[in-house]
């Protein structure tokens, strides 16, 4: 495993994360004999996975629980990344959340606290201050954001800091690069990936858009004619799907499962810290923790680029992958 600076925060992380959204929900990720919220953990643990990522929202609660309980006495060995709600940012109910998170997760701190979503109400500088005063009180060491796009994270960046934005990021959703990377990288802003195997579609398993479960195919690459889909664009399935079997004719030829190569690919972009696999199957975690130890090179890298490079002109800057460009969260 590697480990990379998250910003100027002095907190390291693995370059590969653990997502615990997958531990806490099986509402959206579907009952599966497979998952065991400790064995997961444990086989993080032993890769040599430091990062774990969770949200007060996943699960309602049980993925912070859920994570909490399964790293029991080793905490101290790892970065606990949680988030706050965009509808608890007034001060009181950041405390409040705060202090929740901490109970649920069973620990006095939170190694790095992010603003899981831009909100408008209250005014940034009040969030912040509040933020401010829960890292001067120690129950949190680190500050962070999420889904900030470039005016957000600029209106962030004049009241005050954060050592990460945590970004949707992919093979095939390729929208950060237009901008939001290159302000966070002259920012010394870290960037966390998530979704780096776009909710299992990198791995190569369903050939057609029909298999993929409906919760993971309602992003702006799939009609808004698909139940639950809410961007009301057209959508660009065949261009996806065109895209996928190219990049699985690419990594048979360099003998590599899609997943590595996609994984291998994020984690050599500019910018990014870690990726946060999502993680539910001790089985799929070592097959992933191979990517951290590879290097594909620069002439791989770049033909990746060229397959994807028509799937990201389609899908453009809007860096929401679930709304489209009028109702963009991410601005
Ligand atoms: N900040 C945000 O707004 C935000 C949004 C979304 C996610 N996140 C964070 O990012 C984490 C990861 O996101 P994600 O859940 O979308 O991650 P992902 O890594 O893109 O997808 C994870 C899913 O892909 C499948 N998978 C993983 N490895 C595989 C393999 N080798 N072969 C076949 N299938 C494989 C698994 O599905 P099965 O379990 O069905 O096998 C797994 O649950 C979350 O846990 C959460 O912490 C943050």
């Amino acid at each position: 495993m590697h480990y990379r600076p998250l910003g100027a925060s002095g907190i390291r992380v693995s370059v590969l994360g653990f997502g615990a959204w997958q531990i806490g929900d099986p509402r959206y990720w579907g009952d599966d004999a497979e998952s065991d919220a400790q064995a997961a953990v444990d086989t993080a643990l032993d890769a040599g996975i430091n990062f774990f990522d969770t949200a007060e929202v996943y699960g309602d609660g049980a993925s912070e629980e859920a994570l909490g309980k399964a790293l029991g006495a080793r905490r101290e060995e790892v970065v606990i990344a949680s988030k706050v709600a965009p509808e608890h940012c007034a001060p009181d109910k950041l405390f409040a959340a705060c202090e929740e998170s901490l109970r649920r997760l069973g620990t006095d701190y939170i190694d790095l606290y992010q603003v899981h979503w831009p909100f408008r109400d209250p005014s940034f500088e009040e969030a912040y201050a509040a933020l401010d005063r829960l890292r001067h009180e120690g129950k949190i060491r680190a500050i962070g954001v999420s889904n900030f796009g470039r005016q957000d994270l600029t209106d962030w960046l004049a009241v005050g800091d954060a050592v990460s934005n945590q970004l949707g990021y992919n093979l095939v959703f390729r929208a950060v690069e237009y901008d939001i990377v290159p302000l966070c990288r002259r920012n010394d802003v870290a960037v966390i990936a998530y979704m780096p195997l776009m909710q299992g579609l990198l791995s190569g398993r369903w050939e057609k858009v029909d298999d993929i479960p409906p919760a993971r195919r309602r992003t702006r690459h799939f009609s808004s004619r698909r139940e639950g889909v809410r961007h009301g664009e057209r959508g660009c399935e065949r261009l996806l799907m065109e895209t996928l079997g190219e990049l699985r004719r690419f990594a048979d030829a360099i003998g590599l499962p899609l997943a590595t190569v996609a994984l291998c690919w994020l984690l050599a972009q500019p910018g990014v810290s870690s990726a946060i696999i999502g993680a539910r199957k001790p089985r799929q975690i070592l097959r992933n923790v191979r990517a951290a130890e590879l290097d594909i090179g620069p002439a791989a890298i770049a033909q990746i680029n060229e397959i994807t490079a028509p799937l990201k002109r389609a899908l453009g800057p809007n860096a929401d992958m679930w709304e489209g460009e009028d109702d963009a969260r991410i601005r």
